[in-house]
C-alpha cells in the first residue's frame, strides 16, 4: 500500500470525504481489519444495509436502534461505524470522549438532507405548543432541536407513551409519520422528508411478483409509501423484518426494504427464498447509494489512519444527547 502521513491523510479526507489510497490487491482485508480491531481496541458496528463483506467482518450488525444501544454500551476505545453519517454522529454523541470513525463522510441520507436546521427551527418556533419527535435519520443539529428521538423500532411506543392531549411534530420522514398516524390514531404535524430508497417501490410490479409467487409474504419497512404498505403482510424495522422471516413458516419473501438486509435473511434461513421488491424503474434503487459508499478498502484505510473522524462542538454533543437519552430510556422501559 502507498503510505502517506497523517497530515496528507487528513487533507485527502477534507477534499474527498474518504481516504483514496491504493491498497495492495493481495492484502487480506478481512484479517487486516481483525488485526486493527484488536490492536486499537476498536469495535466495528455495521447497519444491515452495508455490503455483505462489511457485515461479515463487523462485531455487531443491527438496525438504527440496535446500533445506538450498542454504541451506548460499548467498552471499546474507538468506534468505527459502517453506516451513514447520522448514525456515526449518534455514536459520537453517546461517546463524546471516544474516537468515532466513518469510512466515507459523504455517506449521508436523503431524510437527513431533507431537514435543514434553519428551516426546521423556524417551523418548530411556529408551533411552540408541540413536542418534537425526530426520527434518528436526521442531523445532530435537528436532534438538538428535538425533544425525543425515535427509530422505526420504537416510534410507536414513544408516541403512545405521551399523553393523548400532547401535540406532536414528527420529522423528517413523512411516510413513517403517516404510517404512525394511522397506527396510533394521533394527529401529528409531519415534516416533508422521504427516503429515496423506500419511496421507489412499484405497486404494479409488486402485484405482478405476487401473482408469480402466490405463497410469498410481502414484507415492508414503514419508510415506504402508503400504497406499498397497504399491500404488506408485515411491516417493521429492519430487525423486525429479519425476525419475521426467521419465525414465519413461509418459504418465500418479497422484501420491501434496502437489499443489504437479505444477506442476514439468507444466513439465518438458508432454505428460504428472498426476492427484492422491484423499484419503479430498472435501476438498482433498492441499494442505498449512501450506505453503499462504504467499502472494505475504505473501512480498512480509515481504521489504519484513524480518519475520517466524526467531530462536533461541545454544545451540539450536549444538546443532541438529551433527546437520544430519552429514546434509550423509553426503549428500556418497554424492553425494546
Ligand atoms: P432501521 O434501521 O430503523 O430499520 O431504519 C432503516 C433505515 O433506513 C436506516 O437508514
Ligand atoms: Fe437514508 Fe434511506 Fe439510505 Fe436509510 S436507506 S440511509 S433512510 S437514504
Amino acid at each position: 500500500m502507498a503510505v502517506i502521513n497523517i497530515e496528507e491523510a487528513k487533507m485527502q479526507v477534507n477534499r474527498k470525504g474518504y481516504l483514496d489510497i491504493a491498497v495492495d490487491p493481495g492484502l487480506d482485508l478481512f484479517s487486516e481489519i481483525e488485526r486493527l480491531k484488536k490492536e486499537k481496541n476498536c469495535v466495528l458496528l455495521a447497519h444491515y444495509y452495508q455490503d455483505a463483506d462489511i457485515q461479515d467482518v463487523a462485531d455487531f450488525i443491527g438496525d438504527s436502534l440496535g446500533l445506538a444501544q450498542e454504541a451506548a454500551r460499548t467498552k471499546a476505545d474507538m468506534i468505527v461505524f459502517a453506516g451513514v453519517h447520522f448514525m456515526a454522529e449518534t455514536a459520537k454523541i453517546l461517546n463524546p470522549d471516544k474516537k468515532v470513525l466513518l469510512p466515507d463522510l459523504k455517506a449521508g441520507c436523503s431524510l437527513a438532507d431533507s431537514a435543514p436546521a434553519d428551516l426546521f427551527r423556524a417551523f418548530r418556533e411556529k408551533h411552540p405548543d408541540h413536542l418534537v419527535i425526530s426520527y434518528i435519520n436526521c442531523t445532530a443539529e435537528i436532534k438538538a432541536l428535538s425533544d425525543i428521538i425515535c427509530t422505526s423500532s420504537n416510534a410507536e411506543k414513544i408516541i403512545e407513551s405521551l399523553p393523548i392531549s400532547q401535540k406532536i411534530i414528527f420529522a423528517p420522514d413523512k411516510n413513517l409519520g403517516a404510517y404512525l398516524k394511522r397506527k396510533t390514531g394521533r394527529d401529528m404535524l409531519l415534516w416533508n422528508g422521504a427516503c429515496i430508497v423506500h419511496e421507489i417501490f412499484s405497486v404494479k410490479k409488486i402485484t405482478e411478483l405476487r401473482a408469480r409467487y402466490p405463497r410469498a409474504k410481502f414484507i415492508a419497512h414503514p419508510e415506504c409509501e402508503e400504497p406499498v404498505l397497504k399491500m404488506a403482510d408485515f411491516i417493521g424495522s429492519t430487525t423486525a423484518l429479519l425476525k419475521y422471516t426467521q419465525s414465519n413458516a413461509a418459504k418465500e419473501f418479497i422484501v420491501g426494504t434496502e437489499s443489504g438486509i437479505i444477506h442476514q435473511m439468507k444466513i439465518s434461513s438458508p432454505d428460504k427464498v428472498f426476492i427484492p421488491a422491484p423499484p419503479e424503474t430498472n435501476c438498482a434503487c433498492n441499494d442505498c447509494p449512501y450506505m453503499k459508499l462504504n467499502t472494505l478498502e475504505k473501512l480498512y484505510l480509515c481504521m489504519e489512519y484513524e480518519t475520517p473522524e466524526i467531530l462536533m462542538s461541545e454544545d451540539l454533543l450536549k444538546k443532541g444527547r438529551i433527546p437520544i437519552d430519552r429514546m434509550l430510556e423509553i426503549s428500556r422501559q418497554y424492553n425494546l
